[in-house]
C-alpha cells in the first residue's frame, strides 16, 4: 500500500453472510489505520457470522444495518452521498444475485443501486456454487455494467473442498479500492517492464509434454504490481489458469524455446526484466509426430537437451536492461541462488524454498529473501504473493534509483 494514498478517502464496506465476513474486519481496520473514512453496511445475515460491535469497535462509529432505522436522513441515499469507492467483500452468491436484477430488499442492496462511484465485489463461496450457471451469469452482468470483480482466490475453502473460492488477501482488497479510486502510483511511469511467468511445456509427442507445477501467481502478481506502478508491462506467459491482470500485454506461449523467441522479439525495448517463470531445463531431443504407443514396450528411454537459457540471454542484451530472477530450489537455497545470481550476472534475485508445502510453486503464499549483485540479502516473513511482489518491485526501485545515481 501506498503512505497516504488512502488517507481521507470515504470507502463504504458492504459485509455479506458468507465465512469469510471474519475478514472483513481486517480489510476495514487496515483501511481505518491508512486514514481512511470507513462506513460498514451489514446484511443481516453477515450478523449470524461476524458482530456489528466488532465493525463499530474498528470505525468508532455505527454499523449501518437497517433500512427503518429510525433517522433524519435515507441511509441508502446518504451512504452514496458519502462514497468515493464501495466494495462488498465478502460478495455472497446472494448479493450478486440481487444486485444483478435490481433487487433491493434490504439495506446494502438498496444502496448499490444509488452508488454511482466505483463498486468492487469480492465473491467469495464454495467453488462449486461459484462456477453454477446462475452465479458466472451474474458475474458476467455486473461486469459488463463496469461493476469491478475481484477474481477469488484459490486453496483449502471453510467447507473443506480445495478449489477456487476464497476472498482475495486484504492487499489485494485494498489494491483493488486504490485502483478504484485512482491512487495507483507513478513510481515506474516511463519504464518498460517484461516479466515471464509460469511453466513451460516441452512436447514429447502431440498429446504429452514435460513440464513442472508453477501456478504462474508469482509473476502474475509482479505485472499486476509493476503495472499499478505506472509501468508499461508486457508479461510473456507459459499455460497457466489465471486471467490477464489489467492493463498489461500478455504474451502466451507453450514451450521454453517460444518463450526465448517472445522474450528475444524485445530485446532494447526493457528497462527492467523480471524471469518468474520456471522455464523446464531440458527438452526431449526429439518430439514425436504421433502419439507414442505403448503396445510392444515395457521402457521408453528419452534423450533430453538443454533449453535455452533466457534470462542469461537477456542479462548480455545491450542496453541491458535491470535483470532480476528467482531461485526455486529445494536445498542450501541461498548458496544456490548466489552462484546463480553471479552465473547468470543478474542484478537481483529472490531466492525461495520450493520444496515446502506452505509456500513456493501453487500457494498463494510466498517466503523470499532477495539477494542483489553487491551479496546484501533481505529477509521477508511469509506474505501473499501480491505482498511479495510490492516487495520485490520497492527493491528494484532502489537499485533504478542507484543506478540513475552512479549515471547508469
Ligand atoms: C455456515 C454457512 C456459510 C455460508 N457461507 C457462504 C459463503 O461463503 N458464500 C455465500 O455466497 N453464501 C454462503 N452461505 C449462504 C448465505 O449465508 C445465504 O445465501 C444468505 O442468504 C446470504 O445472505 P446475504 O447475502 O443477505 O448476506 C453460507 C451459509 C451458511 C449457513
Amino acid at each position: 500500500m501506498d503512505d497516504g494514498a488512502l488517507n481521507g478517502r470515504r470507502i463504504v464496506v458492504g459485509v455479506t453472510g458468507g465465512i469469510a465476513a471474519y475478514k472483513a474486519c481486517d480489510l476495514v481496520s487496515t483501511l481505518v489505520k491508512a486514514g481512511a473514512q470507513v462506513r460498514v453496511v451489514m446484511t443481516r445475515n453477515a450478523e449470524r457470522f461476524v458482530g456489528r460491535l466488532t465493525f463499530e469497535a474498528l470505525i468508532g462509529g455505527p454499523v449501518s444495518h437497517d433500512m427503518w432505522a429510525e433517522r433524519a436522513d435515507m441511509e441508502h441515499i446518504s451512504l452514496a452521498d458519502f462514497a468515493e469507492a464501495v466494495i462488498v467483500a465478502p460478495a455472497t452468491a446472494n448479493i450478486i444475485g440481487k444486485y444483478a436484477h435490481g433487487i433491493a430488499d434490504d439495506l446494502l442492496s438498496t444502496a448499490l443501486l444509488v452508488f454511482t462511484c466505483p463498486v468492487i465485489m469480492a465473491p467469495a463461496m464454495n467453488t462449486r456454487m461459484l462456477g453454477s450457471a446462475p452465479v458466472q451469469a451474474n458475474l458476467r452482468l455486473l461486469s459488463e455494467r463496469g461493476v469491478r470483480i475481484l477474481e477469488p482466490a484459490e486453496g483449502r475453502l471453510a467447507c473443506g473442498d480445495e478449489g477456487v473460492g476464497r476472498l482475495p488477501d486484504t492487499a489485494t482488497l485494498v489494491e483493488a479500492l486504490e485502483d478504484a479510486l485512482g491512487v495507483a502510483s507513478d513510481s515506474l511511469a516511463g519504464l518498460r517492464v517484461l516479466v515471464t511467468a509460469g511453466p513451460t511445456r516441452e512436447p514429447l509427442d502431440p498429446v504429452r509434454f514435460l513440464s513442472n507445477p508453477s501456478s504462474g501467481k508469482m509473476g502474475y502478481a509482479l505485472a499486476a504490481e509493476a503495472a499499478r506502478r505506472g509501468g508499461a508491462v508486457t508479461l510473456v506467459s507459459g499455460p497457466v489458469a489465471l486471467s490477464d491482470p489489467r492493463g498489461v500485454e500478455v504474451v502466451r506461449v507453450g514451450s521454453a524455446e517460444e518463450m526465448h523467441e517472445a522474450v528475444q522479439a524485445r530485446a532494447g525495448t526493457v528497462d527492467v526484466f523480471i524471469g518468474a517463470a520456471a522455464v523446464a531445463d531440458w527438452r526431449p531431443v526429439e518430439a514425436s509426430d504421433h502419439k507414442l504407443k505403448k503396445t510392444g514396450r515395457e521402457e521408453l528411454t528419452l534423450r533430453l537437451q538443454r533449453t535455452p537459457d533466457i534470462i542469461a540471454g537477456v542479462a548480455a542484451w545491450e542496453p541491458r536492461p535491470l535483470v532480476v530472477g528467482f531461485a526455486a530450489e529445494t536445498e542450501e537455497l541461498l548458496a544456490h541462488a548466489e552462484e546463480k545470481l553471479r552465473a547468470k550476472g543478474l542484478d537481483l534475485i529472490a531466492a525461495n524454498d520450493v520444496s515446502r508445502l506452505d509456500v513456493g510453486f501453487t500457494t498463494d503464499a510466498n517466503e523470499i529473501t532477495l539477494i542483489d549483485a553487491t551479496g546484501t540479502r533481505s529477509e521477508f516473513p511469509i506474505m501473499s504473493k501480491a505482498e511479495v511482489a510490492g516487495a520485490i518491485l520497492d527493491r528494484i526501485e532502489e537499485l533504478l534509483a542507484r543506478g540513475r545515481e552512479s549515471g547508469r
